[in-house]
C-alpha cells in the first residue's frame, strides 16, 4: 500500500517528491499492484507529436489487480452493491468472488462469440452490474471497450460504431430511468442499419420489453452465458496497450474517441480514488454517476475496484419515486463518501429541505463534486445541508481525456474553500499561460489552464486519429498539454475553475461542442444556419441558446422550434436540446463570414448593452434586431 496522504505537510511534501523525482514518485506507487513484467523506464515522453508511455515494456492485466490480488483478503466482502431503480425491486450485492466468476465467465462468453485481443466492443446498457461485468471482461481478454451513454441516439450511437469499427454491441431489452423505459434494443436496430461492422448483438433482459431479435446476430446474454466456464486465464497485455475508448465532444463537429492504456490508468484512478475520498477499508462508497461517462469509468468501477472497495451502482434518478432518493439511499447503505454533480445538488436544491429531513445521512464523511463548476450557494447547502457542517467537500476537477481528477482537495488534509477545486495532486504540474503562451507566474493569475508534465492516466491518443489529438491538446501551447478551460489562481495559490475558453458548453456537467450541435439543427431542413451558444441557467450550469436563420414560409414559428428540437434530439439524443431556439434574420458576422459568438453569448446572457469592440462588425442592424427578438 502506498503512502496515503493524511496531514497537509504529508501533501506538501508528497506533492514535492512529485515534482523532483516523478518516476521514482510514480514507480512506489505502481509497485503495489501486480505486474508480470515490470518496466524498463517509468515514463517516456514527449508533448511535440505527442508519444507518452508509462512503464515501458511492463505487462499486466488490471483485472488481476482487482480480482486475484485481492481474493484472499477481500473474497467475501461487497464489491459492488447494486440499488434498481425501482426502489421495491430486490438490490443486488456481489463479493469480491461472485464478480470475478461473472466476469470470467462472461470474458469466455466474449471468447466464444470471436472476441479477441484489440478488438472493439460497444456497451450500450443501463446502469447494471453486467454493465461492469462486460467492461471488465473486456479487460480481461485485452478486448477494447467502448461504452456509450444510452440516453445517445441512434445516429451518435452509429457515428461511435463506426468510428471504432466495433464488431459487437451489448445491450439490453429496455432502461428503467425513473418513471420511463427507454427502448434501448430499438434504439440499436435503428444504429445498426447504417453500421456493416456489426455482426453480433448480446441482449440482456432487463425490462422485458418485447424486441425484434434477428436471426443470426442477434443473441440473449442468458443464453450466451449459458454452460460457459468461469474459469480463465487474464490476458496478457503491455502496460501501454489500449483498455477503452471513451467518446466525448470537442469543439468541432466529430466526436472524438479518448484512449487510455492499461497500466498508467490503473495506476492514476487507484491512487487518486484513495487519497483524494480518504477510502478506508470497510467503507461504502458512491458516485451517482452513469458509467457511460469517465466518472463512471475511473470512480464506479476501475479505481475503487482496483482498492478493494465496495462501490455502490445506481440504476435510477435522483427524483424517483421522489427527491428524497438519493438520501434514502445514503441512510439504507451507510455510504461514507458520496460523489456527484453541481447539476444534481442545484436540482435538489430546488425542492427545499423537507426531502433531506426524514433522513440522518450520519453515515457521510466525504461528500464530492464534479463534472461543472459549483457555485457558492450550491456548495453551502451541500456542505451545510447535505454535510452538515462536517464533511469536507472534494470538488474535484478533471477531464475525460486525463482519466482521472487532477485538482482537488484531499479529504479532510486540504482546507476546502466555497468554488475553488483547491491544489493540484501529486505529480500534477499545473500552468497558467496568457493567450501568446507565456506563463503566468506568481499569484493572482487568470488565464489558460495547462499541464506541463505527463501523468499516467493523460490520454495517449484519439482512437484513429492521432493527428486530431495533437492539434486537440498539445499544438495551442507548445510543450504543455492544453485542457479547454479557464482558471484562476488566487493569493493563496488556490486554483479556481472558470469554464471553458473554447467551443464546447457544459449543459449538466455534459459537454457539447457549439459546432455539434448546430450540425445537429441544420439537419432540420428549414434551417439554413444556426449559432450555439451557452447561457448561465439556475439548475444546469449553462442552457443551450440557439439562433437560427430559418425559412419559415407560412409555418408558425412555435411549431417549428418544437421541431428543430425534435430534430436535435433525434441526431445527439435529449441531453443535448436547445433550452431557447430564437428565429433570427441574419447573424453577426466579421467581414471576413465568421459569426462573432462573443455578440451572441452577451445577448443570451442577457446583457444587451456592451458587446465591447465591434468595428469589424459587417451587418449592425441584425444585432439590433437579435436583441429586441431575445427569447
Ligand atoms: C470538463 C470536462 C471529469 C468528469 C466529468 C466531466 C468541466 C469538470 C469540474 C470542476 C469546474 C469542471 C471542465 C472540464 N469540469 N470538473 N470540478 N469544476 N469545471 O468530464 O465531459 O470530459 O468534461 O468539465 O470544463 O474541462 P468531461
Amino acid at each position: 500500500m502506498p503512502y496515503k496522504i493524511r496531514t497537509l505537510s504529508g501533501y506538501l511534501h508528497e506533492y514535492q517528491k512529485s515534482v523532483l523525482d516523478p518516476e521514482e514518485f510514480w514507480a512506489r506507487i505502481a509497485e503495489s499492484f501486480h505486474w508480470k513484467k515490470s518496466w524498463d523506464k517509468v515514463v517516456e515522453w514527449n508533448f511535440s507529436e505527442p508519444n507518452i508511455k508509462w512503464f515501458v515494456n511492463a505487462r499486466l492485466n488490471i483485472t488481476e489487480n482487482i480480482f486475484e490480488r485481492n481474493l484472499f483478503t477481500l473474497g467475501d466482502r461487497p464489491a459492488i452493491i447494486w440499488e434498481p431503480n425501482d426502489p421495491e425491486e430486490t438490490n443486488r450485492i456481489l463479493t469480491y468472488r461472485q464478480l470475478f466468476e461473472k466476469v470470467c465467465g462472461f470474458a469466455n462468453t466474449l471468447k466464444n462469440l470471436g472476441v479477441k485481443k484489440g478488438d472493439r466492443v460497444i456497451i450500450y446498457m443501463p446502469m447494471v452490474p453486467e454493465t461492469a461485468i462486460a467492461m471488465l471482461a473486456c479487460a480481461r481478454i485485452g478486448a477494447v471497450h467502448s461504452v456509450v451513454f444510452a440516453g445517445f441516439s441512434a445516429q451518435s450511437l452509429a457515428d461511435r460504431i463506426i468510428d471504432c469499427e466495433a464488431g459487437i454491441i451489448l445491450t439490453s431489452d429496455g432502461n428503467f430511468r425513473g418513471s420511463k423505459i427507454i427502448d434501448t434494443k430499438s434504439v440499436v436496430d435503428k444504429a445498426l442499419e447504417q453500421c456493416s461492422s456489426v455482426n453480433t448483438v448480446v441482449v440482456l433482459k432487463r425490462t422485458n420489453t418485447e424486441v425484434n431479435m434477428q436471426e443470426g446476430r442477434d443473441i440473449w446474454w442468458h443464453d450466451a452465458i449459458k454452460g460457459v466456464s468461469t474459469e480463465n486465464i487474464a490476458e496478457e497485455m503491455d502496460a501501454e496497450e489500449m483498455l477503452f475508448i471513451l467518446y466525448t465532444s470537442g469543439s468541432t463537429g466529430k466526436p472524438k474517441g479518448v484512449v487510455h492504456s492499461s497500466g498508467g490508468y490503473m495506476v492514476y484512478t487507484y491512487y487518486t480514488f484513495m487519497n483524494v475520498f480518504q477510502y478506508n477499508q470497510g467503507d461504502v462508497f458512491w458516485c451517482t454517476a452513469d458509467v457511460g461517462w469517465i466518472t463512471g469509468h475511473s470512480y464506479i468501477v476501475y479505481g475503487p475496484l482496483l482498492a478493494g472497495a465496495t462501490t455502490l451502482m445506481f440504476e435510477g434518478v435522483p427524483t424517483y419515486p421522489d427527491p428524497g432518493r438519493f438520501w434514502a439511499i445514503v441512510d439504507k447503505y451507510k455510504i461514507n463518501q458520496f460523489y456527484t454533480a453541481p447539476t444534481a445538488i442545484r436540482a435538489l436544491m430546488a425542492f427545499g429541505n423537507e426531502p433531506v429531513e426524514p433522513y440522518s445521512l450520519e453515515s457521510l464523511r466525504v461528500i464530492g463534486t464534479v463534472g461543472e463548476p459549483i457555485n457558492e450557494e450550491a456548495w453551502h447547502w451541500y456542505h451545510d445541508f447535505i454535510g452538515k457542517n462536517n464533511c469536507p467537500i472534494v470538488d474535484t476537477w478533471w477531464q475525460t481525456e486525463t482519466g482521472g481528477i487532477l485538482i482537488s482537495p484531499i479529504a479532510g488534509v486540504t482546507p476546502t474553500k466555497p468554488a475553488y477545486a483547491t491544489l493540484p495532486l501529486p505529480g500534477i504540474q499545473l500552468a497558467i499561460l496568457d493567450d501568446d503562451g507565456n506563463e503566468l507566474r506568481g499569484k493572482s493569475v487568470e488565464g489558460n489552464l495547462c499541464i506541463k508534465y505527463p501523468w499516467p492516466g493523460i490520454i495517449r491518443t484519439l482512437y484513429g486519429d492521432h493527428e486530431r489529438c495533437r492539434q486537440t491538446y498539445f499544438d495551442k501551447f507548445k510543450g504543455y498539454y492544453f485542457t479547454g478551460d479557464g482558471v484562476r489562481r488566487d493569493e493563496e495559490g488556490y486554483y479556481r475553475i472558470m469554464g471553458r475558453v473554447d467551443d464546447v458548453i457544459n449543459v449538466s456537467g455534459h459537454r457539447f461542442g457549439t459546432a455539434e450541435i448546430e450540425s445537429a439543427i441544420n439537419e432540420h431542413p428549414r434551417v439554413v444556419e444556426s449559432a450555439v451558444v451557452g447561457y448561465p441557467h439556475k439548475i444546469k450550469g449553462q442552457g443551450i441558446y440557439a439562433f437560427a436563420i430559418c425559412d419559415l414560409s407560412g409555418q408558425s414559428s412555435e411549431i417549428l422550434k418544437n421541431e428543430i428540437k425534435q430534430t436535435v434530439n433525434k441526431v445527439i439524443g435529449p441531453i443535448a436540446k436547445p433550452d431557447k431556439i430564437q428565429i433570427v434574420s441574419g447573424l453577426p458576422k466579421t467581414r471576413s463570414g465568421k459569426i462573432m459568438r462573443r455578440i451572441l453569448r452577451k445577448v443570451a446572457e442577457g446583457d444587451g448593452t456592451d458587446f465591447g469592440d465591434t468595428s469589424t462588425l459587417l451587418n449592425p442592424e441584425v444585432v439590433e434586431e437579435i436583441i429586441k427578438g431575445k427569447e
